[in-house]
């Protein structure tokens, strides 16, 4: 007699065994606990599996035609995750380790132990809450840790993700600030998904291309008559809500949330299998002071990426200007033994090098940060051998 307190959901369990007998003993000893659905062949319990959940699968090994072996493999190609016990007649080390190996989740003996059967499904129940629990957690993590595409758990961001959340269906004209690249127009892009416009296009205009007197119209539109000068500029001012973005060195509490979701970014599109960056290497992303913003440290991620030789990213695969405070770029050029004239040459050839790339070879500016002449840096770049290929070099 089923109990009027059992919980509203039972677990489900697949009973498969061509013996009556064995059948009726599970239903005396599960039914009182358990939704049961019975098989005595193979081929019916994947029917019955192929057309409904079950949460766990009782099945024998000796059957006639399939056996249960070939049964729980075809249980598992249908659903990995299936939770499988498997119950022999005959105590066989082989079988049960075959079918350990075939994902089962543990096997039992005929005639078996009521308590040892019972104590089983309790814990393959137990685990599958966990599991469901796991789940639950990360999704609820994920959705704490960005906002669309945005990625950023800093307390600053999150307040910014309340409060697009809130306005996102007001007609509020949002004014977004912010240093380059710390994602305004991923936070547009957001704001746009969240409102009730989403379906429509979302249109970036440059304003620098607009001549200042026509930007208004050209953006809000012309409301003929209805103001004049002053007192029309800015209406939408009152209208307006202020966003500021951080810069990421207030916001360092975010970089390893960054650096992991780029990773994970370029590994899918380079097709590699970065996994993390040294110590060495994760100390100097933090102390850099990112003037570039997120924007630089996706670039940074992805060239790392790229160039990686392992799994994990050293140093030697940051430019210089980030890795040169980090410990272990020092003790590299320690460990090599080099003089101090070659350790500067290093130094110096890596450096230029570096400032070279930054300004995409244009050697007045490159000079100018360096704060050399510039034939002195033409000269300084022919005598280290600093290989230009493929940028010309422009003057
Ligand atoms: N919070 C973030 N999470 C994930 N990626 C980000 C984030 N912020 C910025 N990015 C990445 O950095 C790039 C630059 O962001 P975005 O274009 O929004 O910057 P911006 O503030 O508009 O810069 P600019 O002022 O130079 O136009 C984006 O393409 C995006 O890949
Ligand atoms: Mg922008």
């Amino acid at each position: 007699m089923a109990s009027t307190e059992a919980s509203p959901v039972r677990p489900s369990i697949l009973v498969v065994d061509d013996d009556v007998g064995v059948r009726e003993s599970f239903e005396a000893v599960l039914a009182k606990d358990y939704d049961l659905v019975f098989a005595t062949q193979g081929p019916e319990a994947l029917r019955i599996l192929s057309s409904r959940d079950v949460n766990l699968v009782l099945l024998d090994i000796r059957m006639p035609g399939m056996d249960g072996i070939e049964v729980l493999r075809r249980i598992k190609e249908l659903n990995e995750q299936a939770d499988v016990i498997v119950v022999t007649a005959v105590k066989s080390l082989k079988t049960a380790v075959e079918a350990i190996k075939l994902g089962a989740f543990d096997y039992i003996t005929k005639p078996f132990d009521i308590h040892e059967i019972l104590a089983l499904i309790k814990r393959v129940v137990e685990k599958q809450e966990l599991v469901k629990e796991v789940m639950y957690l990360r999704s609820e993590v994920a959705r704490d840790h960005r906002f669309e595409d945005l990625v950023g758990r800093n307390v600053r961001m999150q307040e910014i993700y309340t409060l697009i959340t809130r306005i996102a269906d007001n007609n509020a004209t949002v004014l977004l600030s912010g240093e380059s690249g710390t994602g305004k127009e991923v936070l547009a892009r957001a704001l746009h998904q969240q409102s009730h416009r989403g379906q429509r296009p979302f249109v970036a205009v440059n304003c620098a291309a607009i001549p200042a007197e026509l930007l208004e119209s050209e953006l809000f539109g012309h409301e003929k008559g209805a103001f004049t000068g002053a007192i029309a500029t800015i209406y939408y001012r009152l209208n307006v809500v202020p966003i500021t973005l951080p810069p990421l060195r207030q916001r360092r509490d975010d970089i390893p949330l960054l650096v992991e979701h780029f990773i994970a970014k370029y590994d899918r599109e380079f097709n590699r299998k970065v996994k993390g960056f040294s110590a060495g290497a994760t100390a100097a992303l933090y102390q850099y002071d990112w003037p570039g913003n997120v924007r630089e440290l996706e670039n940074v991620i992805e060239r790392a990426v790229a160039l990686a030789q392992s799994e994990t990213v050293s140093l030697r695969e940051l430019p210089l200007d980030i890795s040169i405070l980090g410990p272990e770029t020092i003790e590299h050029i320690q460990k090599s033994g080099l003089s101090l004239r070659e350790a500067r040459n290093h130094f110096e050839k890596q450096y230029i090098l570096n400032i070279l790339e930054k300004v995409q070879w244009n050697q007045t500016e490159a000079a100018r940060i360096l704060g050399l002449h510039r034939n002195t840096l033409l000269w300084k770049v022919q005598r280290l051998g600093i290989d230009s290929r493929p940028h010309a070099l422009t003057a």
